[in-house]
């Protein structure tokens, strides 16, 4: 028999049916509190989940009593309970590598937007304005050759640096737990402080995971360092930044704009200033959202439930103890 399992994403035509070959799947419209309850049975079934978003905690795991694996479509994972997944043996699997040039991009895209003010003045010019004698009211601030920081060097990292560095010949300044090497000897990357790393840089760029330590890393203590003219960048994860912290920093000049694909609240409610403020880039959590991108996550989420369920995990595991300890037992 094949295992159960419940599918809360939308898959393309052909990866629906290559889960369909190896699971019985109940495809659900979405993880929620509602479709939680609506398809209980299914969850008291199921050997395995695959979606993104949700929360996946001990009270879910509670309604999932057969659950061993689970099967996210980004690489972010901080909406799971990792040490309840432990608990109960369940692997938990991510999509990390395949989207990390296209995360790199949206940085990058960020960068020059809020540097040149690029949406900003394109809706300026579809509102009938053109570029006057005055010309200054539509100037915005270089990017080559100014100091790019990078906090947290991971794969997403690295690859803005790649960028910045040889595309732009941005110096590469960054901060992290360890140093890396492959950064630090192709795109010249120094590490730094965190003080420093504010202190320094022209653009700040965050690709950092939620977790409890980087959790509010950068509040109103640390924007206060940073140059007035600095930008900062956040594709990482919204609750990285004090939010509020951030607006006013936006507003009293403390750094001079933000260019932003996540926020503390998703959607970003509809009141935010951040909406509002003209030195600000809003993006509606777009990082990997690329056609290529989107069915490559998606592709590797499916091969990554197939590999748990059948003990072959190989790579892309966020907890290969659980995996480890299921093939001893
Ligand atoms: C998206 O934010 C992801 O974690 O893939
Ligand atoms: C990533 O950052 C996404 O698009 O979900």
């Amino acid at each position: 028999m094949k295992p159960s399992v419940v599918l809360y994403k939308k898959l393309p035509e052909d990866l629906r049916t290559k889960l369909d070959e190896h699971f019985t799947v109940t495809e659900i419209n979405g993880l929620t509190p509602e479709t939680l309850s609506q398809h209980a049975a299914a969850f008291q079934q199921a050997e395995g989940i695959l979606g993104s978003g949700g929360k996946i905690d001990a009270e879910f795991l509670a309604k999932a009593p057969k659950l061993r694996a689970a099967s996210s479509v980004s690489v972010g994972v901080d909406n799971f309970d990792i040490a309840a997944l432990n608990d109960r043996g369940v692997a938990l699997m991510h999509t990390p590598t395949v989207l990390t040039e296209t995360v790199a991009d949206t940085m990058m895209a960020l960068v020059l937007a809020a540097a040149r003010r690029v949406t900003e003045v394109a809706e300026r010019v579809k509102a009938g304005e053109w570029q006057s004698s005055i010309g200054a009211d539509w100037f915005g601030i270089d990017v080559h050759h100014k100091k790019l920081g990078i906090l947290g060097m991971g794969r997403i990292g690295l690859a803005l640096a790649q960028r910045a560095n040889l595309g732009f010949s941005m110096p590469i300044l960054y901060n992290a737990r360890k140093h890396h090497e492959e950064a630090e000897q192709r795109f010249g990357a120094t590490w730094c402080d965190l003080d420093t790393l504010l202190r320094e840089s022209d653009f700040l760029c965050i690709s950092l995971p939620l977790t409890n330590e980087t959790h509010h890393l950068i509040g109103r203590e640390q924007l206060a360092k940073m140059k007035h003219s600095a930008v900062l960048i956040n594709a990482g994860r919204g609750p990285v930044i004090d939010e509020e912290a951030l607006i006013a920093a936006l507003k009293d000049g403390t750094i001079h704009a933000a260019g932003l694909d996540v926020f503390e609240k998703e959607p970003l409610p509809v009141d935010s200033p951040l909406l509002t403020l003209p030195n600000v880039v809003a993006l509606p959590h777009v990082g990997s959202a690329t056609h290529e991108t989107r069915y490559g996550m998606a592709r590797d989420a499916v091969d990554n439930l197939i590999a748990a369920l059948s003990g072959k995990v190989e790579k892309n595991c966020v907890n290969p103890q659980v995996i480890i300890a299921s093939r001893q037992g």
